[in-house]
């Protein structure tokens, strides 16, 4: 068969019973990729932020748990400390750490805490973003500099303070997640200056792939379509985004935090070892849906 053959059910049939009867290790795989029911058993990693159990940041969390990592939960102040400690208790699955990204010190603290807990790390997600309020309605052009500077800065910047803080604790070959939305290439209603603080996030990936892919770290974005949560909240309209694109996806179950949390194990997991850089999408395909 040349590739080029329509597929016809013999060829189809021909072809798969013939590579079901190569053995995984004759196919140059690394070994013990395929044949791992816990994707993540022996990795330790972060979590940067959790609000409450509808925050995406909990759902990869839990995901990334029941495949067996060790999970270290960022609480940005006391009170989502408060909140998040009852979802942990008596798990020793996970630990738990505070630090609120603005602050260098914190920053710091966060580094020397996790050495003092782990040594090292195999992963970091980065699950955080803000804007202000009036900068997630109305008109992107009247978006205040000051406005700017806060969405740009906590939503993207801390991305880069993270990488780079935490870089020296991480295992080669690990892996970092950022998490990201379609408003970042589309304007998206009333997502505004988020948007541009997601476009600048994805092209940071990208750089970051660039700069830590010599030790085998790969640096990837998912990009979730609309859920409830309470950052998903600050964007008015966000029921009537999440309806519409429920509608128009061309995969008509629901979808949620539960299927970030799946993508996130692939991207954590060795399984994409020859990934980085990258935008994968979790919205049931409509963000190629046409008209
Ligand atoms: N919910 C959605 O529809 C959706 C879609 C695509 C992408 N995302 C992205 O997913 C990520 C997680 O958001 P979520 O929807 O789970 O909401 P969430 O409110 O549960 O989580 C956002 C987190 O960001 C943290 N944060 C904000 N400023 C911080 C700071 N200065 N320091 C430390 N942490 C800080 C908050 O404490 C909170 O835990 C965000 O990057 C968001 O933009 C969400």
């Amino acid at each position: 068969m040349t590739g080029f053959e329509p597929a016809t059910s013999s060829s189809r049939t021909r072809r798969s019973t013939k590579l079901s009867h190569i053995p995984i290790a004759d196919k140059g795989y690394p070994k013990g990729i395929y044949n791992q029911a816990m994707l993540l058993q022996g990795k330790k990693g972060l979590v940067l932020s959790v609000t409450n159990d509808r925050s995406i940041g909990w759902a990869i969390a839990e995901a990334a748990t029941s495949h067996g990592a060790v999970v270290g939960i960022g609480v940005q102040n006391e009170k989502t400390r408060e909140r998040v400690e009852p979802l942990v208790e008596g798990r020793s699955d996970y630990r738990m750490f505070q630090c609120d990204f603005m602050f260098d010190d914190q920053v710091e603290a966060l580094v020397e805490a996790v050495k003092a807990e782990f040594g090292s790390i195999d992963f970091f997600v980065h699950s955080a973003a803000y804007a202000n309020k009036e900068d997630l309605m109305g008109q992107f052009i009247d978006t205040s500099e000051e406005g700017f500077k806060t969405a740009l800065t906590i939503s993207a910047y801390s991305l880069v303070k993270l990488a780079r803080a935490l870089a020296p604790i991480m295992n080669d070959d690990g892996s970092i997640v950022a998490l990201s939305y379609l408003g970042s290439v589309r304007a998206a209603s009333n997502y505004n200056v988020m948007g541009v603080a997601k476009a600048a996030l994805e092209s940071e990936v990208r750089y970051l792939a660039a700069d830590l892919g010599g030790r085998g770290i790969r640096v990837n974005t998912l990009s979730p379509g609309p859920i409830n949560t309470v950052a998903a909240r600050g964007v008015k309209g966000l029921i009537e985004m999440i309806d519409h694109v429920h509608e128009r996806a061309p995969l008509k179950r629901p979808f949620g935090a539960e299927e970030v949390g799946g993508s996130a194990v692939y991207l954590l997991s060795d399984l994409s070892r020859g990934v980085t850089g990258q935008i994968i999408f979790i919205d049931n395909g409509y963000n190629i849906a046409g008209v």
